[in-house]
C-alpha cells in the first residue's frame, strides 16, 4: 500500500502553478505589463492558499507527519523540523505577496513569488526523494491504513474531485491567457 502517491500527484500540480507564475513574472518584467500580473495574482494566491496550503500541507502536517512521529518510524534522521519550517517560510512569502498586491508593489510581489517558487521546488524535491520514500519504508501496514482513512476524510470534506477540476481548469485558462499575450508581442 502506497500513502505518498497522491501527495506526489499534488506536488505535480503545485509545480505546474509555480512554473506558470514564473512565466507570468518574466513576461510582465520583460514587457512592463504590470496589469496582467496583478490581474492574475489573486488566482495564483488562491491556488497556493487553498490547494497547496489548506489541502496538501494539512494532509502532511496533520496526518502524514503525525504518523511519521511514531517512535521507530524515522530511524536514521528526522527531516520533519526542516519540512515544517519550509511550510512556515512559504506562508510568510504568501503573506508578503498578498500585502504587495494590496499596495500594488510589483517588485515586492515578484520577489516574494519567486522566493516562494524556489522554496517549494526544493521542498518538493526533498519530500519526493527523501521523506516520502522514508515514509513508505518506515510506516507499518496498520499505520498506512489508518493514514489513508484520514486522507479520505479531508478529501471528502474539501471535495477532492471538485478542487482538482477547478484548479486544473484555472491553470489552463491562465496558461492560454499568457500564451495569447505572448503571441501578440511576437
Ligand atoms: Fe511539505
Ligand atoms: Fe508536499
Amino acid at each position: 500500500m502506497q500513502v505518498t502517491h497522491e501527495l506526489m500527484n499534488e506536488h505535480q500540480l503545485i509545480l505546474k502553478y509555480i512554473e506558470l507564475m514564473e512565466r507570468y513574472i518574466n513576461f510582465s518584467q520583460a514587457n512592463e505589463e504590470d496589469n496582467l500580473l496583478f490581474e492574475k495574482a489573486q488566482d495564483f494566491v488562491d491556488f497556493i492558499k487553498v490547494f497547496a496550503d489548506s489541502y496538501h500541507h494539512v494532509k502532511e502536517e496533520d496526518m502524514l507527519f503525525k504518523y511519521l512521529q511514531t517512535p521507530g518510524v524515522l530511524s536514521h534522521c528526522n527531516p520533519l523540523p526542516v519540512m515544517l519550517s519550509d511550510h512556515e517560510q512559504g506562508r510568510m512569502f504568501v503573506q508578503n505577496m498578498t500585502e504587495a498586491m494590496s499596495s500594488e508593489n510589483k517588485n515586492n510581489f515578484c520577489t516574494n513569488a519567486s522566493n516562494y517558487g524556489q522554496l517549494m521546488q526544493q521542498h518538493i524535491m526533498k519530500e519526493d526523494n527523501i521523506l516520502y520514500p522514508m515514509a513508505e519504508e518506515g510506516l507499518s501496514d496498520d499505520n498506512k491504513i489508518a493514514l489513508d482513512n484520514e486522507y479520505k476524510q479531508i478529501e471528502e470534506q474539501i471535495d477532492k474531485q471538485h478542487i482538482w477540476k477547478k484548479f486544473q481548469e484555472k491553470h489552463l485558462e491562465l496558461e492560454s491567457c499568457l500564451n495569447s499575450k505572448v503571441t501578440l508581442t511576437e
